[in-house]
């Protein structure tokens, strides 16, 4: 590792090691008015929510590293003590980095990065059309952090009202696919939370999971399995009995298509390839009957492959079932 004490380091590399390391981190684009009824609009990635009732979210218009000086937004909040707080969309994003300008106080931010602004319900501040998730808010407390260049001060907020748009919203929820989002990291680099990288981890809920200490060792020891399997593994409550796993087995002997499907080495990868872990066990399975050396690689590939898709029954009981039998292996031996 390396390894940096902070009173070693200057103000732009804290700041860099903390926007690449604490990241991607979702982005609040900020609406404030001055006391002139001037518009103010400006990305903050200090950003996040703390709690649902009542319902606060906290941003830090910090002090520039620049110079120390304090941004319109900070002045805006603490004369009016109302904002509008957006979620960016990958289709705002530029126009969001545009919003990020030093533009002069007196300069209208809505006009310079090409939002529309709309007119909000419960606060003075106006509201961006273009975001699908809007917050009005009111400022509970400003925490400033210190007085130096790059101080970071903490405006958290009470959130008054939402506002979602209906081409993101399906059965009473927001659909994140649909939310689109961005995300910021270190310096240029930006995540977008679209289809194809949003996924799923199955919650605990009030479950606790049998944990890593109750996984067998021939489970916990395999190089098929990531850490992210023998995780997810962990997550059940607990290993499946032998009377479920006889029945497991009963289903896979019943199953038709071995009927149809000759179990060999090259069928068995031909199911790996469709990630089809039901045939790839039940190939597997066939390969015990006839002794093949490789079956428990092929065995843990086929749980592996149900894991991947949140088949946990299957997978669970798959990787169990593999080292039981290698276990009446030894004793038949
Ligand atoms: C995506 C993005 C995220 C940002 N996050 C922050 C932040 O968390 N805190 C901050 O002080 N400045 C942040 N900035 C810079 C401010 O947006 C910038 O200083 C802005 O011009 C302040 O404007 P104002 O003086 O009108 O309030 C960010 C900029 C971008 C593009």
């Amino acid at each position: 590792m390396f390894e940096f004490e902070v009173k070693d380091l200057s103000i732009n590399k804290i700041s860099a090691l903390l926007t690449y390391g604490v990241s991607p981190r979702p982005i609040a684009l900020v609406s404030t008015i001055s006391q002139d009824g001037v518009n103010n609009l400006s990305p903050f990635s200090f950003f996040n929510a703390f709690g649902s009732n009542p319902p606060v979210v906290a941003f830090s218009p910090s002090r520039r590293v620049r110079d120390g000086s304090l941004k319109d937004t900070y002045h805006n909040l603490i004369e009016s003590k109302e904002c509008v707080i957006h979620a960016v969309s990958y289709a705002m994003v530029e126009q969001v980095n545009l919003a990020s300008c030093d533009y002069p106080p007196e300069v209208d931010e809505f006009i310079k990065s090409g939002f529309t602004p709309i007119e909000s319900d419960l606060v003075k501040p106006r509201r961006v059309m273009e975001s699908p998730f809007q917050m009005e808010c009111k400022l509970i407390q400003m925490v400033n952090c210190g007085d130096e260049f790059g101080a970071g001060n903490i405006a958290i907020c009470e959130v008054l009202k939402f506002h979602i748009s209906e081409k993101v919203y399906r059965d009473g929820k927001i659909d994140p696919a649909l939310l689109d989002l961005v995300g910021r990291n270190g310096a240029e680099y930006y995540t977008h939370a679209n289809k194809s990288s949003l996924f799923t981890v199955m919650k605990p809920g009030t479950k606790k999971g049998m944990g890593f200490d109750n996984l067998p060792d021939f489970i916990k020891d395999s190089s098929i399995y990531t850490a992210n399997n023998l995780g997810k593994m962990a997550l059940l409550e607990k290993l499946p009995t032998q009377e479920e796993l006889d029945d497991f087995i009963k289903t896979i002997e019943s199953l038709n298509e071995l009927e149809f499907v000759e179990a060999t080495e090259a069928n068995f990868v031909r199911f790996s390839d469709t990630r089809d872990y039901r045939q790839m066990f039940a190939i597997a399975y066939v390969l015990h009957l006839k002794n093949n050396p490789k079956v428990g690689k092929y065995i843990e590939l086929a749980a592996k492959a149900a894991i991947d898709v949140n088949d946990f029954d299957f997978g669970i009981k798959a990787a169990v079932w593999r080292g039981k039998f290698i276990e009446s292996r030894r004793i038949g031996n």
